[in-house]
């Protein structure tokens, strides 16, 4: 079964054709994050305008990509089901996606699946899976790390979740963002540049030991809440007592990116672990855009590979960050369509509905 699936929940605008919910055929992506650089976030307004001008040139070019072919026919042809992110997200960045796949289901004459963008990231991990890659199995404990959430599922099996806690303020990637504007390495998209500055910073001093000294609120409770706007309060206290002395140079951004993303890393590592031990899932799987970090999979492959029997799942970091192939993948292991007129944009949707 082939899935056509769109996504414009935020700024990115993406359209994949994946079969049998695994095997991508072809996956686009357009980002505005250029403009959104330039204006030092994203503004909902410019992100909508955006989706609207690139939706159609993507869909065209993921047919151009998956079959080879330019005809219209044989396009509507090659899928069987249409899906398409109806929220959590920006509300005018969803409506371009939504109403793009209600008028070609109605036209095509195709099923149109609704997906929850949170959810669906988790299915990153169902992607270029078969015999030689196998399936993540279940109950399976989820952590879903992006921009705007820090959330614990388990997948006890596809179409039944169990939400076991998220962030009680900032989401870890807002964490992210957020100090590194405090330490002006970006406006926007902050995760990749403290991720590089940290690197940096182990390649200058490779024998030096963590330091640990910012907080890492709520690491030892046992439940699967997270906090993470005290971080940002502690950097931005740090940054202002460097400046004061004139100590705020390019090896102490480098130190804080290193220490920020040590605290960030370690408070996920430690839910895993605990969401491990209670659960005893048979696999553990991470997704959304913090994924990508490569220093959160090396602490989790450690911690996880050495102590439990568990297979861990993190999808390749073009998968992590925002794209539609994981939504087609969502869509096919949870195949609910909804007559057209029944399908509408939620920015405010839970992470399971
Ligand atoms: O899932 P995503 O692409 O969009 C949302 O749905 O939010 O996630 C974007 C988030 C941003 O906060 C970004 O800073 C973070 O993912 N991110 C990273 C890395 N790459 C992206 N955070 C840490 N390390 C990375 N390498
Ligand atoms: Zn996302």
């Amino acid at each position: 079964m082939n899935i056509l699936a769109i996504e414009t929940s935020c700024d990115e605008t993406s359209a994949a054709i994946v079969k049998n919910g695994t095997e991508i055929l072809g996956n686009v992506v357009a980002t505005s994050s250029d403009l959104h650089l330039k204006t030092g976030g994203i503004v909902p307004e410019i992100a909508a305008r955006e989706q609207l001008r690139c939706v159609l040139p993507v869909i065209k070019e993921v047919f151009q990509k998956a079959f080879k072919s330019r005809g219209s026919e044989i396009v509507k042809n090659n899928i069987d089901a249409i899906a398409v992110t109806t929220g959590p997200g920006l509300i005018g960045s969803l409506l371009i996606g939504v109403e793009t796949a209600r008028v070609l289901s109605y036209l095509w004459n195709k099923p149109l699946i609704p997906v929850n963008h949170l959810t669906a990231h988790l299915y990153a991990n169902w992607l270029n899976t078969g015999k030689k890659n196998p399936a993540p199995k279940f109950p399976a404990l989820c952590l879903v790390v992006s921009g705007g959430h820090t959330e614990m599922i388990i997948i006890k099996n596809h179409n039944n979740y169990l939400y076991l806690g998220g962030t009680r303020d900032d989401a870890c990637g807002e964490a992210f963002d957020k100090t590194a504007r405090l330490l002006q390495i970006a406006q926007y998209n902050g995760g990749p540049a403290i991720a590089k500055r940290a690197q940096e910073y182990l390649d200058y001093l490779p024998s030096q030991k963590p330091i640990s000294f910012f907080p890492r609120p709520m690491i030892n409770t046992k439940t699967f809440e997270f906090s993470f706007s005290g971080l940002k309060t502690a950097v931005f206290n740090k940054v202002l007592s460097l400046k004061k002395d004139h100590l705020f140079n390019d090896l102490a951004v480098k130190k804080f990116s290193y220490e920020i993303q040590e605290a960030i890393t370690d408070v996920l590592a430690n839910k895993i672990l605990l969401g491990i031990e209670k659960f005893q899932p048979k696999s553990v799987l991470i997704a959304g855009g913090v994924a990508a970090n490569q220093r959160l999979k090396e602490k989790l492959e450690l911690k996880i590979k050495t102590k439990h029997e568990v297979g861990f799942f993190i999808p390749p970091p073009s998968l992590c960050t925002d794209n539609a192939a994981y939504i087609a993948s969502c869509a096919f292991f949870n195949n609910h369509p909804l007559p057209w007129q029944k399908v509408s944009a939620n920015p405010a949707r839970e992470i399971i509905d």
